[in-house]
C-alpha cells in the first residue's frame, strides 16, 4: 500500500468521540445520557443529509451549529426529557469540547509530515475552540468546513474543497472517515479512502467500497509508512 501525499480526516466521530457527550448528558437526564447522545447524533446527520436535499433557491440552509441545536432538541423531545435551558446550553457546549478518539494524536503524529487537514460539516466557529483545546491542534495543518461549498457532506462539492485547497489529485488524497456513508461519498468523488470502522459495521451497500477498512486509526502505525 502506497502512501497518499495529504490526508484530510473527518471531525465528528472520526477525530472526536461524539458520544463522549453521554457522560454529561447522563448527569443532566440520568439513565437516558446514551440514547440520548445516540438520537442527538442520529437526527443530526440525518437533517444534514436532508437540508442538502431541500436546498432551492428560497430556502438556506441551517448551518451545523443551528441544525445541532435542532436535532438535540428533537431528540429530548422523543425521548420526553425535560431539561431547563442551562442543562441545555450544556450539552450544546459540550459539543464544542468534545473528548479526541483515543487513537487519533498518534495517528496524526505518524502521517507526519504529509498535510494533515480537517473537512467537516461543522462551522468554522465550532471547529476551531474543539482543535484549538484538544492535544490534536499540533498534528492538524488546516480546517475545511462545508459552509465554503454551501452544502454538505456526501455532496461532491464538499469534497473538491479538498482538491482546490491541497492542489492534489483525488486519487492523492487519503480521505479518513469513520462514518462509513461519508467514506462511501468520498470514494466516489475519487479520493483514496480509508473508513475506520471501530465498531465492526457492514461496508455500506449505496455505492464502491472504501479503499481500505481499518479497525482504529491506531492501524496507521502498522503501515510503516
Ligand atoms: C463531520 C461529520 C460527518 O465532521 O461527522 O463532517
Amino acid at each position: 500500500m502506497s502512501s497518499p501525499s495529504a490526508f484530510v480526516f473527518d471531525a465528528y466521530g472520526t477525530l472526536f468521540d461524539v458520544h463522549s457527550i453521554a457522560a454529561l448528558a447522563e448527569e443532566l437526564a440520568p439513565r437516558q445520557g446514551g440514547i440520548l447522545s445516540q438520537l442527538w447524533r442520529t437526527k443530526q446527520l440525518e437533517y444534514s443529509w436532508l437540508q442538502s436535499l431541500m436546498l432551492s433557491p428560497t430556502r438556506a440552509r441551517d448551518d451545523f451549529s443551528a441544525l445541532t441545536e435542532k436535532a438535540l432538541d428533537y431528540a429530548l423531545s422523543q425521548l420526553g426529557i425535560a431539561l431547563d435551558a442551562s442543562g441545555r446550553a450544556r450539552l450544546l457546549d459540550g459539543y464544542r469540547h468534545l473528548a479526541p478518539c483515543s487513537d487519533a494524536a498518534a495517528a496524526l503524529e505518524v502521517l507526519a509530515p504529509r498535510p494533515r487537514w480537517i473537512l467537516s460539516n461543522g462551522t468554522q466557529a465550532m471547529l476551531q475552540p474543539l482543535i484549538a483545546g484538544s492535544a490534536l491542534a499540533a498534528h492538524i495543518d488546516g480546517v475545511l468546513s462545508v459552509d465554503a461549498a454551501g452544502i454538505y457532506k456526501p455532496s461532491p462539492r464538499v469534497y473538491q474543497l479538498a482538491v482546490d485547497r491541497l492542489g492534489l489529485p483525488p486519487r492523492d488524497i487519503g480521505f479518513v472517515s469513520s462514518n462509513g456513508w461519508d467514506a462511501t461519498g468520498a470514494k466516489a468523488f475519487g479520493f483514496t479512502t480509508y473508513w475506520i470502522n471501530r465498531n465492526g459495521l457492514p461496508v455500506e451497500r449505496h455505492g464502491s467500497e472504501p479503499d481500505y477498512v481499518l479497525g482504529s486509526l491506531g492501524q496507521f502505525a502498522a503501515l510503516g509508512w
